[in-house]
């Protein structure tokens, strides 16, 4: 897999008249209402396709619809050396990867982000995604985009929550790489903070690109749980992620793996989300589980962490451990997190 080539602007890019006519833009239709200058900039280019954000994007159902829409309003994009520019947030930035990697049997792929969830986690990696019967993410092709622009005009206009959603994979980033930085990373310096957090990022996705070998699989820290809170609770993907850590550093220092000094540090660096959620039955907790594409009845891949010695250079290191899915329930009961 290629790295992405990543631009840091503080206005939105400018193209050629060429350009933007070979650019078949899907971008988020808020934007419009959200960002000065955005409508003027957006009505500039000919193939543009307002969408509307969230998980109903990413579905078969408007992947199909919207096949149809470009094939009979740009059906020269692959003439004219056409690329797909998507400009939004996760969702987006899934939906128009997806599209790009399958349409035409692929176009190229260029991103703008415009949540810092997506800045700082979701366009870099390759991974795109449609969910399939309320299932997230269950069709889905790697598929980098060859650039990616972090606009910081963009980024700055979005509210609170949308920082405080973000905070969740950032400090999964931030603990990933071995939680040097979470003793200075703060809520106020997201935009200062994006270029590590992107290379903490590749560093991962490098030495596992497709995900066959196992590496990846620890940018899942916090995503078991938080996956099922997610669809469970309706919270939004980072809330529920930020929730999945506390849960898998609470187990990892039960189980002796994590020092109690690092627990309480990384407790108090994660911080209090906003809402607390009461706890899920068994059986609801069950049969979200399942649903992971990750997990089996015989169990999953945890990802755990560990304290290291104090003499080492990362702190923290994340690895991964065979569980049950009843050692899991057991160990959500005993956190507090399923009803008793
Ligand atoms: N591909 C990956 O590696 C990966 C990783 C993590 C998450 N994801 C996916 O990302 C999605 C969540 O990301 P998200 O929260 O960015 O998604 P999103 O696209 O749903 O955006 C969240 C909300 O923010 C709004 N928005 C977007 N830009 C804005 C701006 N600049 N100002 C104000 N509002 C704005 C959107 O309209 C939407 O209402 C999920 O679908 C998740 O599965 C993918």
């Amino acid at each position: 897999m290629k790295r992405s080539e990543q631009i840091f602007l503080r206005k939105l890019p400018r193209f050629s008249a060429k350009d933007r006519k070979a650019t078949l833009v899907i971008f988020d239709h808020i934007l419009t209402k959200w960002v000065p200058g955005f409508s003027t900039w957006i009505s500039r280019f000919p193939n543009a396709y307002p969408v509307k954000a969230g998980e109903s994007l990413k579905s078969l159902r408007s992947y199909s619809d919207f096949c149809e829409r470009v094939s009979r309003t740009a059906p020269d994009i692959r003439r004219s050396n056409g690329r797909v520019l998507g400009i939004g947030g996760g969702s987006v930035g899934d939906f128009s990867g997806f599209f790009a990697s399958t349409y035409l049997r692929g176009l190229p792929l260029e991103l703008l982000p415009t949540t810092w969830l997506s800045a700082i986690d979701s366009a870099h990696g390759g991974k795109t995604a449609l969910n399939l019967l309320n299932h997230k993410n269950q069709i889905g092709t790697f598929y980098p985009a060859r650039k990616i622009y972090l606009v910081r005009g963009m980024l700055e206009v979005q509210g609170k929550s949308l920082e405080e959603q973000a905070w969740g994979e950032l400090a999964k980033i931030a603990i990933l790489d071995g939680g040097k930085w979470t003793y200075s990373l703060n809520r106020a310096s997201l935009w200062s903070v994006l270029p590590q957090a992107i290379e903490a990022k590749w560093k991962w996705v490098l030495q596992d690109p497709l995900e066959t070998k196992g590496i990846r699989h620890a940018l899942n820290l916090g995503h078991t749980w938080g996956h099922v809170l997610e669809a469970a609770k309706g919270l939004s993907h980072g809330e529920a992620v930020l929730r999945g850590i506390r849960f898998a550093l609470q187990w990892s220092f039960e189980k002796n793996y994590l020092s109690e000094r690092d627990r309480n540090h990384l407790i108090q660096f994660l911080g209090s989300s906003r809402s607390e959620t009461g706890p899920l039955s068994r059986k609801q907790a069950t049969a979200h589980l399942l649903r992971d594409k990750k997990i089996d009845p015989k169990g999953l891949r945890f990802v755990f962490l560990k304290s290291k010695s104090s003499g080492s250079k990362n702190k923290i290191k994340p690895f991964f451990e065979s569980v049950t899915l009843p050692q899991l329930l057991k160990e959500l009961e005993r956190q507090g997190w399923l009803k008793v």
